[in-house]
Parts: structure tokens; C-alpha cells; sequence
């Protein structure tokens, strides 16, 4: 197989009003400039995938930012909801690019090569923690099994373990164990990249290398026990599959036009 190449992004967080400031920090201003770095370093790819918080505010107004920022990939775009996200709002503007009705779990699975692509819904609406229920888990299982792929990756928006940040591992995923289990007996499953966390984070579980990824705006220091933010630019996640196995890197801008504040 040709190698494909995935681009990540996560943690948009964008508002209705193009000037507000999530901690001093323009959301939408920096998710056009990681679009534009991306666009000007020439690079291409063959599948997007956004693993949720694509809103701060859930309004349908930034959701048609989000889809008009992302316009080059529209064709290509797969996506999860976050814990800062409505899933019927969402919908109601990407409805050509996510399956289901109303307040249905958002889920993706495509083949690309050997390898099978998933998006699981890890979504509690009107919470901050996110859940994973055991028919998920038969999902993933059926697909696989249907698919018969070499190998499997998972994206999906709360972390499968816990990062070391107190604060953020009080807010993760309830249920992650069922996933890890999944993990220690699937061997397939080689690679899962999520949102949430806003930094940096690799751990593994069975075969499978877990990778967390910065926001395209604000971004969250992974130390201490209370909310911390950090001047660091926006980033993304590129990741290209091949019939070996995968390799991945996070990239981020030059600089960090904004610092946040408390
Ligand atoms: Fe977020």
C-alpha cells in the first residue's frame, strides 16, 4: 500500500464571535493560522480527522466557522465529538460528513490500506468526563472482525489512560479500562491518538501506542494538580500508515503569537 497520511487536529475550541478569547488565547484566529502553516508548507493528505472540542460555545455559528476554516478538507474530513461539543448542532452543519441522527454518538470506520480507521465516541453530554460503554467495545470488536484488517487505528477525543495531570486525569475517561483490556487482547490495534489533554502525551497498552496531541489553541502545561496554561504555539499531529506499521510527529507553529492568562 502507498503510505497515507493522516492529518490530526484537535481542541478547536471555537467561538461564535471571531474576536473572543478562551484565557487570552483567539481560538479561531490560530486554527486559520495552523490551516494556512499547513497550506503553505505544501503539505497534503489523504484523511483529516478532528477528535472533538471543535466549539467553546456549541452554537451552530461556530460550527459553520469551523467548516468553513476547514473547507480545503471537507472531502476528507472524519470527526469526533468532545466533552465542548453538541452532537445534534454539530450535525446540523456537518451532516454530509458525520452518520447518524439527532443526539446519536458520532463513530467513523474507514479502510485505508491494510490498516481500519475508527472514531469512537467517548462524548457524556452535559459533562466534562468522558464514558466508554461495553456495546462501544463490541463495535470496535465487530468492526474489526468484519474488516479484517493487519493492523487498527483508534482516534477518539478523552485519553485511554490517564496523563499524569491530576487535573486532567480527574476530568478523563470513565471506563478506560474496559478499552485496555481491549487493548491487551486485540493485538491489531497499534495506534490510538487523542484530544483533551491539550499537550504532548505518549503511553502504551498492549501493541497499541497512545498519543495525545495539542490544541490548535489554547495549550494546557501536563504539570500540577490545578489548571495550568502555557505560551506555547498551536500544533497538530501527522501521522502516515504504511503496510509496516505507522509513524507519527506532532508539529506546531514557529511561534506562540499569545500568551495566555489566568
Ligand atoms: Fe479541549
Amino acid at each position: 500500500m502507498a503510505t497515507v497520511r493522516i492529518l490530526q487536529l484537535t481542541d478547536l475550541h471555537v467561538f461564535q464571535e471571531p474576536e473572543v478569547r478562551l484565557k487570552g488565547i483567539p481560538t479561531r484566529e490560530l486554527l486559520e493560522d495552523v490551516v494556512r502553516h499547513i497550506g503553505e508548507a505544501g503539505e497534503t493528505f489523504d484523511y483529516v480527522v478532528v477528535t472533538g472540542d471543535h466549539t467553546h460555545d456549541e452554537l451552530p455559528e461556530s460550527y459553520q466557522a469551523v467548516r468553513r476554516i476547514l473547507g480545503p478538507w471537507l472531502d476528507r474530513l472524519w470527526q469526533v465529538p468532545g466533552n465542548h461539543d453538541d452532537r445534534s448542532v454539530l450535525r446540523s452543519v456537518f451532516g454530509d460528513r458525520v452518520s447518524g441522527v439527532g443526539r446519536d454518538r458520532i463513530a467513523f470506520s474507514f479502510k485505508a490500506g491494510q490498516w481500519l480507521c475508527m472514531g469512537v465516541d467517548t462524548q457524556v453530554p452535559g459533562a466534562v468526563p468522558g464514558t466508554i460503554e461495553a456495546d462501544q467495545i463490541e463495535w470496535i470488536r465487530q468492526q474489526i472482525q468484519w474488516a479484517n484488517p493487519d493492523r487498527v487505528a483508534l482516534f477518539m477525543h478523552h485519553p485511554p489512560v490517564d496523563v499524569g495531570s491530576l487535573w486532567m486525569d480527574a476530568i478523563g475517561l470513565s471506563g478506560k479500562e474496559l478499552l485496555q483490556d481491549l487493548f491487551n487482547t486485540e493485538s491489531r490495534i497499534q495506534l490510538v491518538c487523542c484530544g483533551h489533554v491539550h499537550h504532548e502525551f505518549s503511553s502504551q497498552v498492549g501493541n497499541a501506542k497512545i498519543f495525545s496531541t495539542p490544541a490548535t489553541g489554547i495549550q494546557f502545561s501536563p504539570a500540577g494538580s490545578q489548571p495550568a496554561f502555557v505560551a506555547e504555539p498551536p500544533g497538530y499531529r501527522v501521522i502516515e500508515l504504511t503496510d509496516e506499521g505507522f509513524s507519527t510527529t506532532v508539529c506546531r507553529l514557529p511561534v506562540a503569537r499569545f500568551s495566555p492568562v489566568p
